[in-house]
């Protein structure tokens, strides 16, 4: 089944539009156009372009916002500690009162424009031109050499003054500038050559030998913009991008720079379109997997041209590599791509006996690929593969979700994007660690909060095995931050949604699509939820296979935003904000038919290894001065207890689920600690939300939602530490963490009783028990049998220091890390839980260390420094290897009055 589709312009219409065009079936699905297209394949080649850059920040002296994407409202004043859940406000509207370049980058959205009439037209002309750093002839040997993904602000160092807001405490904002020689052969000429950016923080502005190519404003979506006509054949060409990060523009640390791959990708004229396939499985059993592909292929060419298409379709092993022979193909289709147009058209395969893709640990994470092949005349002149998975999704409003026919309680977090001490430059290793750890944790799930993630990140989930909430916006028209996406959500909302869709929606691992995170249009009435409708609309052009949601955290039932999508989104309201009672009933009585979800559940808050005295006898409250939280410190006591003001404790937010168990499960804000918004210590650096700190070392939390999600698992976790030289004597509770369900706890040998968890209790509590060193252990039980043991003793005082990698193999490829742990430690051997002795780090062999943390909050040294203080007995380093150079790495670490150590890595 073939249809031509007549287009002005290049890549008018793409899968997605086609897909409803030709009334793909809904079913379940799959991946995208991701890696894999790499290398040369036929006549496309993808080419990373990380390497060889130049970058500079700031501007060219003199240039006085003359190449603005558009004038921005003032900030009067910048606020700390403004509450996450404050109710965003109208927008300030400005006019432009000097040249902009806005006219020139809106073109960029236009693939993603479906009405042909409120498409851009390019103004005449190449603003910049003139600028030196602009000009081919600029010498930048002066600039900083650079290899992306690159985020220029993390190395800091940290403001020490404030207010900042939520972006925190390293300058992220203002102009930068990046700048690549690029030589493309005299034999590419007549092919088609696209530079594909996975991210770029933000407002994007690109040159290609000193003509405005265009630019995309929001700094979490991926684009592509065409260099073909711009280019230069068989000579050299000159790529300048500038950056624009606004201050303001985030309510956290959004990073700076070209944080992501960025590739150059070369193609015949003819060719399948930008994330031009989708997959769809429409029919799924255990016999037979139907799997349909609408392949978009645009002809660049002057002439019609007559092609076939064939694609097969391929397992992939559980590292992504095809195997063996194909399992299906589709029948060979012909069809007519008229000249400097697009076509699209639907082809069948069945899958006999499918692997399906299923979320770990009970279903496994099977994989296809779709190769599909265009043939002109004898010759292949396009490859382009798709990763996909074969899977059913089935809602169900009392029961929460069914993945394969099987329900699955949604077990997630929510994550920002930034990988602490490497901040927001993506790295697949450093993404893949804070997986593995979550996974051991027993999450299931990661909310992409609130914005389109690194590519490479979903293929990770979906090879892993991770359901996703794919999410777009933090920000529809009305504002929380002076200069956050608001700015720009009257023009880019269609461009930026479908750019996530399309880009995404192959990925088996994305189970529902995401609109927007507690927006002011909440609250709006019918405004807000005809944008709401809008955006439901879009998604459902592009993807009608998955469900549309919009995470919520003070609309009421009644009001007419939650009516416009499909699956019932709460944040906080779950639990119950404040002292308002839980909102699960009334969304329940509202909604009987929709499924209800926590899509941010707990806010709750500690720093790793910090117990402040008393303790509190409820279970759940907000932090104040001397409850919960020093002022002084600025640390949260970990006892697990505490949460943002609105926000819960585990415990509590699992009283409300199991109250209502049609709620399908839950996101907790955060898997991981993440840069800025430190609430409730705004001139700190970094979250206290975590359950996991921003170095990767567990809070006692972890064992807290582990006990939950793994319940198979003997888990048993005692907390505090016992190190409390000064409280012998004082009342010092200890709080137990298990799978099982009753216990006796033991000091020093000497029973502090046996107790049982009642209904709706999470933790056994001993609150009375005092003081003693020595050891504090504890025997479970689960349904009467022993079920763990475990204890924690005083230990000695500090005396050495103890060096563990995660790997002590990486690849010399200059991606790869080794993340090493530092322990002080006792003559036994055991953590020492207040040591906090300044380490430093030497590395020899080639490689690098590449950053260090410690996972404290307050700590304001740089991330690259070598030398880093200890936070309750623990610290981290980040080791790389040089790329190309294979060998032994020796980190060593040292500190006074502490036996020093190494280790080795190598690199192969
Ligand atoms: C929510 C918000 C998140 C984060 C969280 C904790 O209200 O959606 O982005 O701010 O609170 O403060």
């Amino acid at each position: 089944m073939t249809r031509a589709i007549p287009a002005t312009r290049r890549a008018l219409l793409t899968a997605a539009a086609a897909a409803s065009l030709l009334s793909a079936n809904p079913g379940a699905t799959q991946t995208r156009p991701d890696t894999r297209n790499s290398g040369r394949k036929g006549s496309r080649e993808r080419l990373s372009l990380n390497d060889d850059w130049r970058f500079t920040p700031g501007d060219p002296e003199g240039l006085n916002g003359a190449l603005d994407y558009d004038i921005r409202p003032e900030i009067k004043k910048s606020e700390d500690g403004k509450e996450a859940d404050a109710k965003p406000v109208d927008a300030t509207r400005v006019d432009a009162t000097r040249p902009v370049l806005k006219p020139w980058i809106l073109p960029s959205a236009n693939p993603f424009i479906r009405d042909p009439a409120k498409r851009h037209s390019r103004p005449e002309g190449h603003p910049g031109a003139q600028v030196s750093w602009v000009k081919s002839s600029f010498d930048d040997s002066g600039w900083e050499a650079v290899t992306l993904p690159h985020d220029w602000a993390i190395k800091g160092p940290f403001l020490q003054t404030g207010p900042y807001g939520g972006m925190g405490r390293l300058k992220t904002w203002g102009p930068a500038w990046y700048r690549r020689a690029l030589d493309i052969s005299a034999s590419d000429k007549g092919r088609s050559v696209f530079l594909d950016i996975d991210g770029a923080m933000s407002y994007a502005t690109v040159w290609c030998n000193e003509r405005l190519v265009g630019g995309w404003p929001y700094g979490y979506n991926s684009f592509r913009l065409d260099l073909t006509p711009h280019l230069n054949y068989g000579g050299q060409n000159r790529i300048v991008i500038r950056l624009d990060n606004p201050q303001e523009s985030a309510r956290w640390y959004p990073g700076a720079g070209l944080y992501r791959n960025v590739w150059l990708v070369k193609t015949g004229a003819v060719h399948v379109a930008h994330w031009g396939t989708q997959v769809t499985t429409p029919q799924v059993s255990k016999e037979s997997a139907t799997v349909d592909i609408v392949t978009t292929i645009d002809n660049d060419g002057a002439s019609d041209a007559d092609i076939a298409l064939v694609t097969r379709l391929y397992a992939l092993d559980a590292q992504g590599r095809q195997t063996g022979r194909a399992v299906a193909e589709s029948a060979r289709q012909t069809l007519r791509v008229p000249a400097k147009a697009s076509a699209a058209l639907k082809a069948s395969a069945t899958v006999a006996n499918p692997r399906l893709w299923g979320p770990a640990p009970t279903q496994t994470p099977n994989r296809y690929v779709a190769v599909t092949t265009l043939i002109q005349g004898s010759r292949e002149i396009d490859r382009y593969e798709t990763p996909f998975g074969i899977r059913t999704l089935r809602f169900d409003a009392d029961k929460g979700l069914f993945v394969n026919d099987q329900f699955v309680p949604i077990q997630g977090v929510n994550n920002h994007h930034d990988l602490g001490a490497l901040g927001a430059a993506f790295n697949v290793r450093a993404a893949e660690r804070q997986l593995e750890m979550l996974l051991e944790m027993g999450c299931n799930a990661l909310r992409m909060s609130h914005n389109p993630p690194a590519p490479e990140l979903l293929d990770l989930c979906d090879r892993m095995g991770i359901l996703v909430m794919d999410e777009v916006f933090d920000a529809w028209e009305k504002r929380k931050t002076p200069h956050d996406f608001h700015l720009i959500f009257p023009d880019w909302q269609e461009a930026d949604l479908r750019a996530m869709l399309r880009r995404d929606r192959n990925h088996p691992s994305i189970v529902m699509w995401s609109v927007g995170n507690e927006v002011g249009e909440q609250y709006s009435g019918e405004a807000g939820a005809l944008i709401a409708r809008r955006l439901v609309t879009i998604v459902r052009e592009d993807d009608p296979t998955r469900p549309t949601t919009n995470a919520m955290n003070w609309a009421q039932a009644d009001m007419p935003l939650p009516a416009e999508v499909d699956v019932i989104s709460l944040n906080y309201q779950g639990a119950g904000i404040r002292s308002l009672p839980s909102k699960f009933p009334a969304f329940r009585a509202k909604f009987p038919n929709k499924v209800i979800l926590h899509s941010e559940s707990a806010a709750a808050l500690s720093s790793r290894g910090e117990y402040q005295f008393p303790v509190p006898g409820n279970n759940s409250g907000p932090v104040r001065p001397g409850v919960g939280g020093d002022p002084k410190t600025k640390q949260v006591s970990a006892y697990e207890l505490f949460a943002a003001d609105f926000g819960s404790s585990a415990d509590r937010n699992w009283a409300a689920q199991d109250q209502n168990p049609y709620v399908a499960g839950e996101f907790v804000w955060t898997g991981w600690d993440y840069l800025g918004e430190p609430t409730p210590y705004y001139d700190a650096r970094s979250s206290y939300f975590g359950i996991i700190d921003l170095a990767g070392f567990k809070k006692d939390r972890f064992w807290l939602y582990q006990s939950r999600w793994r319940p198979e698992l003997p888990v048993a976790h005692l907390l505090p530490h016992w190190n409390w030289a000064g409280r012998e004597g004082e009342v010092t509770p200890v709080h137990l963490f298990t799978s099982g369900d009753e216990a006796e706890l033991f000091i020093n040998g000497k029973s502090q009783g046996r107790l049982k968890k009642r209904q709706y209790e999470y933790r056994l509590r001993w609150d009375y028990v005092t003081y003693e060193p020595g050891e504090i252990s504890a025997v479970v039980y689960k349904g009467g049998q022993e079920w763990a043991r475990t204890r924690r003793r005083t230990t000695g005082k500090a005396v050495a220091l103890k060096l563990e990698a995660d790997r002590s193999v990486i690849d010399a490829d200059g991606k790869d890390l080794s993340f090493v742990t530092l322990r002080i430690v006792d003559d036994m051997g055991e953590t020492v839980p207040f040591a906090k002795e300044a380490v430093t780090f030497t590395l020899e062999g080639p490689g690098e260390i590449v950053a260090t943390d410690n996972g404290d909050p307050t700590d304001f040294t740089a991330f690259p420094s070598k030398r880093r203080q200890a936070f309750n007995g623990l610290a981290l380093a980040i080791v790389r290897a040089h790329p190309g150079q294979k060998g032994r790495l020796t980190l060593r670490a040292q500190a006074t009055a502490l036996k020093g150590t190494e280790i080795v890595i190598a690199t192969g």
